[in-house]
């Protein structure tokens, strides 16, 4: 059996619904081996704990429920994919179940809104310790369209991806060991207009941030770094000034992808985050590859490569010396 036709054999596997109840996968199955990158982040907290953070799984399945187009786009998504970011997402489910670890996951679980990448997304956070910001793909109601990537666009999928997930997309936070963990949304390259006033009233609770969203916040380190080593020379990243998008090609302006552009209260944001003393780290994801660099003077911030590649960040949060 070629590439192809395993690629085509394992989607009609998909299809026929054999993976409903996969989650997670028995024991002594071929389970893929993880790429861990091991990450150490000092807290004013009393005892230390790990989380496993992972990010962009793309799942990319459909079944009898999903229509024509979606299942053959299915197999084709499949193959970007390497072929088992499901066998990935249920190895990193499992690493983090046989360690006791938090589950964190920030964004593009699923590759394109499908009744089958639903029930999976569902099953893998039902039950389980875990934490999750929205990535843009969860969004997209057909990968292929031409995203507009809007709030009208959103919202065309919203209220069926936030049923499987388990916290509010928008806006969550949450207090584990000590440690606020603030969700938040940028997953079309802007925030909402009120997000300093909720982030000021996190801040206000006095216990360490660690924020998760999906699209990575500017600084001029990784803006180098992204726009010079993407081919296209796009970034792909919040905050960015028009001036360093000038040479962005032009389909980045088209279909709504404006919105790589920095609004106004996304650059206010920004800017407050810059100072807030509370921040301790950022959790992201979206580019598909592990990188860390300094936000802040108190800040770091933290990418997790792609999880559908097997990479995840294993994260111990330790007491602060
Ligand atoms: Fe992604
Ligand atoms: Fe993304």
């Amino acid at each position: 059996m070629n590439r192809r036709e395993f690629l085509t054999h394992s989607a009609a596997i998909c299809s026929a619904g054999w993976l409903a109840n996969c989650l997670p996968a028995p024991a002594g199955e071929d389970i893929p081996e993880l790429k861990i990158t091991p990450l150490t982040i000092p807290l004013p907290i009393e005892r230390e704990f790990t989380a496993l953070h992972i990010s962009d799984t793309h799942l990319v399945y459909a079944d009898q429920r999903d229509s024509e187009r979606q299942r053959t786009h299915a197999l084709e998504r499949l193959e970007v994919f390497g072929g088992r970011p499901l066998e990935m997402l249920q190895a990193s489910l499992r690493y983090a179940e046989e360690k006791g670890e938090l589950l964190l996951h920030t964004g593009d679980m699923i590759d394109y809104v499908t009744a089958k990448n639903l029930d999976l997304t569902r099953e893998a956070f039902a039950g389980r310790d875990c934490f999750a910001s929205a990535g843009n793909h969860d969004f997209y109601p057909t990968q292929g369209d031409g995203p507009r990537e809007d709030e009208e666009y959103k919202a065309i999928a919203y209220d069926k991806v936030q049923a499987v997930f388990p916290n509010n997309l928008r806006f969550s936070s949450r207090v584990i060991g000590g440690v606020n963990f603030v969700v938040f949304d940028d997953v079309f390259y802007y925030v909402a207009d009120d997000l300093v006033d909720r982030f000021k009233a996190e801040a206000a609770k006095g216990l360490p941030i660690v924020a998760m969203c999906h699209c990575p916040l500017y600084t001029r380190e990784l803006f180098e770094y992204c726009a010079g080593s993407n081919r296209d020379g796009v970034a792909y990243i919040v905050g960015a000034s028009d001036e360093e998008m000038a040479h962005y090609p032009k389909w980045c302006f088209q279909w709504g992808y404006n919105e790589q552009r920095t609004t106004p209260a996304t650059g206010a944001f920004l800017d407050y985050l810059r100072e807030e003393k509370a921040l301790k780290a950022i959790l992201c994801g979206h580019l598909h590859f592990p990188w860390q660099g300094r936000f802040s003077e108190t800040a770091t911030q933290y990418i997790a490569g792609g999880n559908f590649s097997g990479q995840a960040n294993e994260i111990r949060f330790v007491p602060a010396a």
